[in-house]
């Protein structure tokens, strides 16, 4: 028999409207999206059609103005914030354009952090052992002392990566990863993205421009003003 997937991320009905100086103005427009888990889905979509609004909500970083997201069966919105953000801790890894490291804290602190935050580590691993373990991984186990300002935009993105990756989230949102790099940089990031992905098992969408990083995905879906124009299963 074969089991019916998990859905690892669905999105109803989902439309953020904001209001500005000129009036309301609508972002996503009624969006819905089903991600399997295991799947690897790029969002494609020219600068402004709403990408990282679209990320942002399914991370509840941000609330919708109607609609629902659920997050492996959990209804994100009919939590509040400490419900998503316990939620997001325990589901959801999250890589930035920007990495978004916090500057006081060396590699290995900022690694460390989430597990502070959440006081949980994984696999019954001591805190040090599966930063240290990460980082090293990543390239970067000669740069644990390193603070972000000391480390190459690509090393940051790693850290980034061992971060987002730490707590073992069976989801991983990535919104132009690459977008600060460099293009060699930018594709050893993106080659380590999908490596540690599929090492983990975990379910992968990632904001980008780039087609050729798009292609490396199962399916893409594409925002055009707001709206999701197609969704097309890689060739
Ligand atoms: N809080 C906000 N208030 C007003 N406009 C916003 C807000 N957030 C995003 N926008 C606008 O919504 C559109 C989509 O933004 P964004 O999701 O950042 O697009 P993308 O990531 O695809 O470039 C842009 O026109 C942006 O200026
Ligand atoms: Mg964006």
């Amino acid at each position: 028999m074969i089991e019916p997937k998990e859905i690892a991320v669905e999105a109803r009905n989902l439309s953020k409207i904001v209001q500005d100086a000129t009036g309301s103005l609508t972002i996503l427009d009624d969006i819905n999206l089903r991600i399997t888990a295991g799947e690897t889905v790029a969002i494609v979509g020219a600068s402004g059609s709403g990408k990282s609004t679209l990320l942002g909500l399914l991370a509840g970083l941000d609330v919708p103005t109607s609609g629902s997201v659920h997050i492996f069966g959990r209804e994100l919105f009919l939590l509040d914030e400490d419900g998503r953000a316990a939620l997001r801790a325990e589901h959801v890894g999250f890589v930035f354009q920007s990495f978004q490291l916090l500057p006081h804290l060396n590699a290995l602190e900022n690694v460390l952090l989430p597990m502070e935050l959440t006081g949980r580590t994984p696999d019954g691993a001591s805190p040090i052992d599966a930063a240290r373990g990460l980082l090293q991984r990543v390239g970067l186990g000669e740069r644990l002392a390193h603070y972000p300002k000391y480390l190459s935009g690509g090393e940051q993105q790693r850290v980034a990566l061992a971060r987002a990756f730490v707590l073992r989230p069976p989801l991983l949102l990535a919104d132009e990863p690459t977008g600060s790099l460099d293009a060699r940089t930018g594709e050893a990031v993106i080659d380590l993205m999908f490596e540690l992905n599929r090492e983990r098992g975990s379910t992968l969408l990632l904001v980008t421009h780039d087609p050729g990083i798009a292609q490396r995905c199962d399916r893409q879906i594409e925002l055009h003003a707001g709206r999701v124009l197609a969704s097309a299963v890689a060739v």
